[in-house]
C-alpha cells in the first residue's frame, strides 16, 4: 500500500510516519519511506541517527527526463528504473527500511521546490506493476497544501491526515481531505494525535463524522515521544511499548483489513 501522511505543521505527521513505517517493517512489510518535506526530519523518527541523516542525498535535479507520449505529447518520467533510483538514493534504515529524500533547502535564495515535488510525484507514479505489489510506501508530506496543488501524492492508495483536537488543525485536515478526494485518492483517513481526554477524542470523532472521513486511530499525548525527540531517537526505539507507539502499531495492523475504495468510488476487497 502507498500511503501519504498530511496535516497541519506540528500535528505529528513526521512522528506518525516514521513510527508507522517502522511498525509495518517490524511486522514483515517491505517499506520505502519518502521524506517529502524540504525541511526533512523523517530519518530520525525512523531511527537513522542525526549525523547520518544530514548526509542523505536528495533526489537529483536531473532525475526526470522528457519522453514521447501518445498523440505526439511529451511526458516527464524517471530517467532510470525506479529500482535503480531506490538503490542509488535510498538510504538503509532499521528493519530493512529504505529512506528517500525528495529535496532539501540547502541554501538561501536557491529558488522554488517544485522540482522536488515533481520527482516525488513521478517516483510514486512509477512504483506500479507486479514487482511493486509487496512494496509499502510511506510519504511524509510537507505541511500546507502545496503538495495537493502540485498533485504530489496523486498516485497513493491512501492519505492519512493527522489531526489534533483543535479548530485550526481539524480545519486544515478538512481542506486536505477535500483536495485528496479531488486528486482521486481512493481512501482518505484521519488519525487523531495528542489526545488528552475523552472530550479531545469526541471533538475529533464528531469532526470526522461530520465530514464523512473515517478515524482509524487515536494517539494519546505521550511524554515518551517528546523524550525520544529530545534524545534524537526514533520513538519506536526509545520506548517500543509507549502508549502512542502501541496505537501506531495497532493502526499498522488494521490498515490491510480496510476495504479499498477505488477511484470510481466503488468498494473492493483489499489486494
Ligand atoms: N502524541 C504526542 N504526544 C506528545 N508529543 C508529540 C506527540 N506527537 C508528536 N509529538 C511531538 O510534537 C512535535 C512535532 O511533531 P512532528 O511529528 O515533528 O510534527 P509535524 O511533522 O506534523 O510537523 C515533536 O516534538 C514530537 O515529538
Ligand atoms: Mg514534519
Amino acid at each position: 500500500m502507498k500511503i501519504a501522511v498530511g496535516g497541519k505543521g506540528g500535528s505529528g505527521k513526521t512522528t506518525f510516519s516514521g513510527t508507522l513505517a517502522r511498525a509495518l517493517a517490524q511486522s514483515g512489510h517491505r517499506v520505502l519511506a519518502i521524506d517529502g518535506d524540504s525541511n526533512p526530519n523523517l530519518a530520525v523518527t525512523l531511527g537513522i541517527p542525526g549525523g547520518a541523516a544530514q548526509e542523505i542525498p536528495a533526489l537529483p535535479r536531473d532525475l526526470l527526463v522528457d519522453a514521447p507520449a501518445d498523440g505526439g505529447a511529451r511526458r516527464r518520467m524517471l530517467g532510470r528504473p525506479p529500482a535503480e533510483v531506490i538503490e542509488s538514493y535510498g538510504v538503509a534504515g532499521p528493519d530493512g527500511i529504505h529512506l528517500i529524500l525528495g529535496g532539501r533547502v540547502g541554501h538561501a535564495g536557491t529558488g522554488c521546490m517544485c522540482g522536488a515535488h515533481a520527482r516525488v510525484r513521478t517516483l510514486l507514479g512509477e512504483l506500479i506493476g507486479r514487482e511493486w505489489q509487496d512494496q509499502d510506501v510511506i510519504v511524509d508530506l510537507e505541511a500546507g497544501l502545496e503538495n495537493f496543488s502540485r498533485g504530489t501524492p496523486r498516485s497513493v492508495d491512501a492519505i492519512i491526515v493527522v489531526l489534533e483536537p483543535f479548530y485550526r488543525s481539524m480545519e486544515t485536515g478538512r481542506r486536505v481531505w477535500e483536495l485528496a478526494r479531488e486528486l482521486g485518492v481512493g481512501r482518505v483517513w484521519a488519525v487523531a494525535n495528542r489526545i488528552r481526554s475523552e472530550a479531545d477524542l469526541d471533538a475529533v470523532q464528531s469532526f470526522c463524522e461530520a465530514h464523512g472521513t473515517e478515524l482509524i486511530g487515536a494517539l494519546p499525548f505521550d511524554e515518551a515521544l517528546l523524550d525520544a525527540d529530545r534524545a534524537g531517537k526514533a520513538p519506536i526505539d526509545h520506548d517500543p511499548c509507549s502508549p502512542a507507539v502501541m496505537q501506531v502499531r495497532r493502526i499498522a495492523e488494521s490498515l490491510f483489513d480496510r476495504p479499498i475504495r477505488g477511484k470510481a468510488g466503488s468498494e473492493a476487497e483489499p489486494a
